[in-house]
């Protein structure tokens, strides 16, 4: 049987680690968010395990709606810049306090164009959560407004990453063997 596992070059974020860590943003985003009208948006498809764990760890009320994007042109891993809705949101976002889950902040040009989007729909605020965070790599002026990990300046799946839509169900986050990407 071919195991995922045996792909894997390096685990960079156990199950372990994200559980705890999961938990942590949970609570904080309950104590922050206590009273308001909390939305939850969560990007397809990177964000589905990072947002179905969190909305878990949430304890106040809140609403969940999904969203698809598609940044034009560029290649498999690298983002170009303009972004195109492909499935809208079906929630009105006026007066709800909008956070944003996400899988990774890369270039963070993809966010930069998403999110001005997003304020024109007049929410009350929106704000950013991602699980994970490649800070060397950012082009635009955008940070998380609750971040899981810092990861170096490599590829990774798993946790809802993919590499050609494989590995989003690996329960850590993890680098590939090199020969994976040259098969
Ligand atoms: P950005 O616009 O460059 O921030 O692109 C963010 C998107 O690119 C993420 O939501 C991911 O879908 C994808 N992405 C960026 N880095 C990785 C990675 O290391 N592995 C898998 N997908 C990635
Ligand atoms: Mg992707």
């Amino acid at each position: 049987m071919h195991s995922m596992d045996q792909d894997i070059d390096h685990i960079l974020v156990s199950e372990e680690q994200l559980k705890a860590k999961v938990t942590e943003l949970g609570a904080q985003i309950s104590r922050d968010y206590q009273g308001k009208d909390l939305l939850l948006v969560s990007i397809l498809k990177g964000s589905v395990v990072f947002m179905a764990d969190l909305m878990r760890a949430i304890t106040i009320p809140c609403g969940i709606d999904f969203m698809v994007v598609s940044s034009y042109g560029g290649a498999n891993t690298e983002s170009t810049g303009l972004v195109k809705i492909v499935k809208d949101l079906d929630a009105d976002l006026s007066g709800k306090d909008v956070l944003i889950v996400e899988d990774i902040l890369d270039t963070g040009i993809t966010l930069s164009h998403l999110l001005p989007m997003l304020q024109l729909r007049r929410p009350n605020s929106v704000r950013l959560c991602t699980i994970l965070s490649k800070p060397s790599r950012r082009k635009a002026q955008i940070e998380p407004d609750y971040l899981g990990f810092e990861v170096p300046d490599e590829f990774v799946v798993g946790y809802g990453l993919d590499y050609n839509e494989l590995y989003r169900n690996l329960p850590y986050v993890g680098v590939l063997k090199p020969e994976i990407y040259t098969k």
